[in-house]
């Protein structure tokens, strides 16, 4: 397949570029509800909100913000009806395997985070062949969260740093924030400046539990396939209006 050029399109001039989030982190959230809303199975509205994501990611990149990380599987989703859990696993290796040529050409470099060895086979293999082939790319950090767990990262990331001590290579003083964050599957990525959840749900869902310690939230009640655009240009209006202090004064 090859990937067809598409003229990107322009930041809007309500915008002010050096005021964008750099990283953006999603919840795309709704895909049943708007099936439901349709008459249709909860499936269509997964579908439909992979070409939500896609012009997401090109929206991104067009505008010059520099990671966007999107939630697809959460370590709770397991509990879903089977069906569900089967079909989604079988949708994100296909989508993988179809954009894998496009990202290239977009010079998008994926990354996962989240408990992979878990994962069926083939995913896993589809994954490790999209992120070693992107890897060199220069574009924006895609990083997609698949079988992830908040907790579960941060009990991981303990049990490295207990062995570390163990082995005698640190002494528990040595574990500070930096040294922590470095043990997370996000190590090598800036923290979510601004987190945007559909659908309505004020909550995070185990999502990410320490690095959106200081990031902006912004709650749209639009369902994640609905979610366009000129929803997204408005959650960067909101954006630019917060007053980030970090516990500071402004
Ligand atoms: C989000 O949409 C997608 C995943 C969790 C995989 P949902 O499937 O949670 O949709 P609702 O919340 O039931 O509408
Ligand atoms: C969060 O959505 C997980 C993903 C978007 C992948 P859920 O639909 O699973 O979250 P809850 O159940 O509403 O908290
Ligand atoms: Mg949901």
């Amino acid at each position: 397949m090859t990937a067809k050029p598409v003229a990107p399109s322009p930041l809007p001039i309500d915008l002010k570029q050096e005021r964008l989030p750099k990283h953006v982190a999603v919840i795309m959230d709704g895909n049943g509800r708007w099936a439901k809303q349709r008459g249709r199975p909860r499936i269509m509205g997964h579908r439909r909100g992979v070409d939500t994501l896609k012009k997401l990611l090109r929206c991104c990149s067009d505008w010059g913000i520099s990671a966007l990380t999107a939630y697809a599987f959460s370590t709770e989703n397991w509990g879903r009806p089977l069906e569900e859990v089967g079909f989604l696993m079988t949708l994100f290796e296909r989508v993988l395997r179809q954009e894998l040529a496009e990202m290239m050409a977009e010079q998008v470099r994926i990354q996962f985070v989240g408990d992979l060895a878990a994962l069926p086979e083939s995913l896993q293999d589809e994954i490790d062949r999209a992120v070693a082939t992107t890897q060199h790319n220069q574009g924006i950090l895609f990083t997609v969260a698949t079988n992830y767990g908040g907790r579960q990262e941060i009990i991981q990331a303990c049990q490295a740093i207990a062995l570390q001590v163990q082995r005698g290579e640190i002494v528990p003083q040595d574990i500070d924030e930096t040294l922590f964050a470095r043990h997370l599957y996000t190590a090598d990525t800036s923290d979510p400046d601004l987190l945007i959840r559909t659908s309505g749900e004020m909550r995070i869902s185990n999502f990410l539990l320490w690095q959106l310690a200081y990031a902006e939230i912004y709650v749209t009640n639009t369902l994640w396939p609905d979610f366009d655009q000129a929803e997204f240009h408005q959650a960067l209006c909101a954006y630019q209006q917060r007053d980030r202090r970090f516990g500071k004064v402004s």
